[in-house]
């Protein structure tokens, strides 16, 4: 028996040294220089000032640290765009002294490797750091670019790798910290971080955060502004600008109903309250998930909620991103095509099966329509991007190919057990990182054996390591979209009926979708004049009339286009915009005029990409 009882314990052991070999292997992350394998970072204490007059933030960062090899004493963390002043560490008996260290060689959108010497024993080092202009995670707006126009505002966007670039860290997904934070601003404005605000969140300038939950580094945020808060409900609220904060509220009023439904699908929410903020209109995306506290674009904000499915999608991330973690930019699908699967769920409960099987549809639309101009290799679920900036490997695949290969395998296991499969999925891996090769096995075990011949591992490959789209994704017809087919027909022929005043916001992107790309300029005129798409007060609504009319040269446009692109820098709109400009070479010209005025407006990462387009 004692030996039976040994050989448990050595097979037990092999498990152990096999299961740390793998999270070695998953911790090596090409996008950063850290060493977490060695020695890694558990907790973080950020204490910065927040100086508007100079652009920049100012102070140090705390990281406590284990040791996962007993003699490793180089720390490595990732910084870009920083000036680090001094470094010291706290050594064995509890003395705080300096630290050598050094910076790397800058390597581009990697930044620099920033390597801190160790004595022996050695539990916390301290960073002593500014940002500087070119730190890409942080957009400083002066009050003009505010909605209010009275104060300066401030925030930051660390996903994919630049959290690095506003405090020096492992940068890395596969890493987690809980962290304390405490950020001083000019008194009269209100700082908030992914994070429990201080029970004391009086106005004066000095505040203190809590998350003690572990998180990835591409999940601190930070934004500071003239911000101001309402709650929704015992669990929601929303900080915002005077402006939008009214009209946020009864837009973004089904928050806890989403939550309440999530929670019964997948497993209790884990972040206790969740909060949005909404940005001024230069925020880069539609939506980031930062845990707690979702950063949320004002252009989703309609008056007749039919944008909402965002606030879906990063609420969906409290569970899919961020309670489990894509490893490495690699497997961003796993956190993306979850999170447009998971939303697409809670559409159907909030707002019914229709709703839902539209905005469906419209995703598979563009998942087509952007598939051709990408490689073989983009084209599939798990991407490769050595020596490529991983902002890059967010497109259509990781969202809507990942959404269509979890729906496909939901409709072939049947709903019910595909759900008790993600929830499972939640609950076994929380809180850590996942890749693509261990969902694999988890996929493996608790569903292709356990009913066999319902799907093959040939077939998930084909989803997940080959380019094209699977012609097995479940096909959701609408008759919402039907009616508006059929009516298109009628246009084309040369004979429109237009009855449209049911229509849905959908409906009309669908629309915009199917019209022929070639039209007369009278046609142009008549629908225009007969719908007002040009004076749209709705974002996916005019970016889609606009992509329609550029290329056309329909000259009214213009004005209408002109302001848009002097509001808004979220780049989903800005990018494709400007691309159709510069396809056009009778609007080029127009293009660099607006260019010009608008580019000090927009956010370091939206800048870069529309530099490339317009010259
Ligand atoms: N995590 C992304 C935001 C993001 C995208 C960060 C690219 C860094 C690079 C967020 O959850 C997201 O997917 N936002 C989308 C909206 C969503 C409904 C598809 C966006 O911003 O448009
Ligand atoms: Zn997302």
């Amino acid at each position: 028996m004692p030996q039976m009882f040994y050989l448990f314990h050595f097979f037990l052991l092999l498990m152990a040294v096999s299961f740390s070999a793998q999270l070695q292997a998953q911790v090596r992350d090409q996008h950063s220089f850290s060493n977490p394998e060695q020695i890694s970072s558990r907790h973080l204490l950020l204490d910065v000032t927040v100086d508007f007059d100079k652009s920049e933030l100012r102070g140090f960062v705390e990281h406590q640290l284990k040791r996962q090899q007993q003699d490793a004493n180089t720390l490595v963390l990732d910084s870009r765009a920083l000036v680090i002043e001094k470094v010291l560490q706290q050594k064995a008996d509890g003395q705080w002294a300096s630290a050598y260290f050094q910076l790397g060689e800058a390597a581009g959108i990697l930044g620099q490797s920033l390597s801190i010497q160790l004595s022996p024993g050695s539990q916390k080092v301290r960073v002593y750091y500014h940002t500087t202009a070119d730190s890409s995670g942080l957009q400083w707006l002066s009050p003009a670019q505010t909605s209010e126009k009275q104060q300066p505002f401030l925030f930051s966007q660390s996903q994919a790798i630049h959290a690095r670039s506003w405090i020096p860290l492992q940068d890395t997904p596969a890493v987690r910290v809980s962290y304390q934070a405490r950020i001083r601003t000019p008194k009269q404005l209100l700082a908030v971080m992914s994070a429990d605000n201080s029970k004391n969140t009086e106005r004066d300038g000095d505040y203190h955060f809590d998350m003690p939950q572990p998180v990835p580094s591409y999940l601190l945020a930070l934004a500071v502004g003239d911000l101001h808060f309402q709650s929704m409900s015992a669990q929601t609220g929303v900080y915002a600008e005077k402006t939008w904060l009214k009209k946020a509220v009864n837009e973004f009023a089904d928050t806890q109903a989403m939550m309440d439904v999530a929670s019964k699908l997948y497993g209790q929410y884990p972040w206790g309250r969740y909060d949005l903020l909404i940005l001024p209109a230069s925020f880069p995306f539609g939506g980031m998930e930062n845990p707690r506290l979702s950063f949320i674009t004002p252009t989703v904000i309609t008056g007749d909620k039919s944008l909402v499915s965002l606030i879906a999608h990063e609420l969906a991330h409290s569970w899919s991103g961020n309670l489990i973690t894509n490893s490495n930019w690699e497997d961003l699908w796993l956190n993306e095509g979850f999170t447009n699967f998971f939303e697409n769920r809670l559409m159907a409960e909030v707002y019914g099966k229709g709703r839902a099987d539209m905005e469906y549809s419209l995703s598979v639309a563009e998942l087509t329509r952007t598939m051709p101009d990408l490689t073989q290799a983009d084209q599939a679920l798990k991407l490769k991007l050595q020596g490529r900036d991983p902002d890059e490997a967010f497109s259509p695949v990781a969202y809507v190919k990942g959404q269509l290969f979890l729906s496909f395998l939901e409709q072939r296991f049947g709903r019910e057990r595909f759900d008790q499969f993600v929830s499972l999925y939640f609950k076994t891996f929380a809180f850590r990182s996942m890749d693509t090769a261990r969902f694999l096995q988890f996929l493996q075990t608790n569903l292709l054996d356990k009913y066999p011949q319902v799907v093959s591992k040939a077939e998930v490959e084909q989803w997940v390591f080959q380019g094209g789209l699977p012609d097995t994704y479940p096909k959701r017809p609408s008759d919402a979209f039907s009616d508006v087919e059929k009516q298109l027909a009628l246009f084309v022929a040369g004979t429109p009926q237009w009855q449209t005043s049911q229509w849905t916001v959908h409906q009309w992107l669908h629309l915009l979708d199917k019209l022929p790309r070639q039209l007369s300029g009278q046609q142009l005129i008549n629908l225009d004049q007969q719908f007002g798409f040009s004076q749209s007060q709705n974002a996916e609504l005019f970016v889609a009339w606009s992509r329609l009319a550029v290329p056309l040269n329909y000259e009214a446009l213009k004005q209408p286009l002109r302001q848009f692109l002097l509001k808004v820098g979220r780049s989903k709109f800005v990018v494709p915009l400007y691309r159709a400009l510069a396809h056009n070479p009778h609007w080029q010209d127009f293009a660099k005029q607006v260019y010009q005025q608008a580019r000090p407006g927009y956010h370091p990462l939206t800048q870069a990409q529309v530099d490339k387009i317009v010259q």
